[in-house]
């Protein structure tokens, strides 16, 4: 299609650091049948800023959403937005996420924020909503209907049952902590969403924003939103849904009835894929699109860039690996889903590796 951007186009204002490594943003671009409509968006997130004392913060993750704001500076075409997908603290701090907002501010664009578990848990959300955002809420760009969803929030009994907020914080910051507690979009806010949407035309492309994914992956890492379901049933009126979420720091796609799913790569660090860490087939619900998994021990793997171009509503993403083949994973109209362009067929896929 003519109006669509290529790879290259892209690549232009970034140059030659672009190609000589990973890139830890992702550019969005929704393409319609009139191309006058089409515009990009770029996606960050997983900052995870971390304090050590006083203003030192740890390098390596300053660096990483510092790259991103420099490359979200340099994308041409300009993107219309930003969407930044959560946690850009590690334990909730101020000073974390005033020194997130300093490195964002160099952004030169409009930010739309959704807030994750380590954003939230020290003072629930009220510094956000402060200086930052609303914790939910839903904007329309050029034709589609977009909703940020809080669905990081838990049981209030759990909420309530730590000594203090530093303690809870750290212990839902724990990717594996048994003593966390499953994430939740919540009813008050699923009233909100039902009347949001009663709004839009069953037609509109509708794109989601949240952090945690809303369907169920892996409970034990939190992977996980309790109230997915009823979350994807406000979704599926909808012609076109694409849910995009962060919190899991590694490439993941699925696709439940019209919805499709797409997770981006954070700008911190890549987590292992459930499967291949547990080695336990119960652990891990089956999901409805398998996925090629690439070395989960390589610390680069997962981490890196890629576009995501929404063509009318469904979702083709192209991601740049460091070492590691460029994939792309498309929509395909035969099967309906998502698949990975070259490694969909179980004889090509790249076994998890055996680790102890
Ligand atoms: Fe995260
Ligand atoms: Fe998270």
């Amino acid at each position: 299609m003519d109006g669509r951007f290529s790879r290259r186009t892209f690549l232009k204002g970034a140059g030659t650091a672009a190609i000589a490594g990973a890139l830890p943003m992702s550019l969005v671009e929704l393409a319609f049948g009139d191309s006058s409509q089409n515009f990009t968006f770029a996606y960050i997130s997983d900052s995870h800023i971390q304090q050590i004392k006083g203003n030192s913060f740890v390098r390596n993750w300053d660096m990483g959403l510092k790259r991103a704001v420099a490359e979200s500076n340099l994308l041409n075409p300009k993107p219309d937005f930003v969407l930044y997908g959560g946690d850009i603290a590690q334990l909730g701090k101020k000073a974390e996420l005033d020194h997130g907002l300093e490195i964002l501010s160099g952004i030169r664009n409009k930010i739309y924020y959704a807030t994750g578990e380590h954003d939230y848990y020290l003072d629930l959300g009220e510094y956000w909503e402060q200086v930052i955002s609303p914790l939910y809420y839903s904007f329309d760009h050029k034709g589609v209907h977009f909703v940020v969803l809080n669905s990081i929030l838990t049981y209030d009994e759990w909420i309530n049952k730590w000594p203090s907020p530093e303690v809870r914080m750290n212990v839902m910051a724990g990717l594996d902590n048994p003593q966390g507690s499953p994430f939740m979009v919540g009813e008050k806010q699923r009233q909100w969403l039902q009347q949001d949407l009663a709004k839009v035309k069953k037609s509109t492309p509708v794109v989601v924003l949240s952090h945690s994914p809303l369907q169920k992956i892996y409970k034990g890492w939190n992977f996980w939103t309790e109230d997915a379901e009823e979350v994807q049933k406000l979704l599926q009126p909808f012609d076109k849904v694409t849910v995009l979420y962060g919190h899991v720091h590694q490439i993941q796609y699925n696709q439940i009835g019209n919805i499709s799913f797409h997770a981006a790569m954070a700008t911190a660090w890549p987590w292992p894929y459930p499967r291949s860490y547990a080695q336990a087939v119960s652990h891990m619900p089956k999901l409805t699109v398998p996925m090629n998994r690439a070395d989960p021990f390589f610390e680069r793997d997962a981490t890196g860039w890629q576009f995501i171009d929404l063509h009318s509503g469904n979702v083709d993403l192209k991601y740049s690996l460091y070492d590691n083949e460029n994939r792309e994973i498309a929509f395909s109209k035969d099967s309906g889903q998502p698949e990975d362009t070259q490694f969909q067929k179980p004889e090509r896929r790249i076994p998890p590796q055996e680790h102890y």
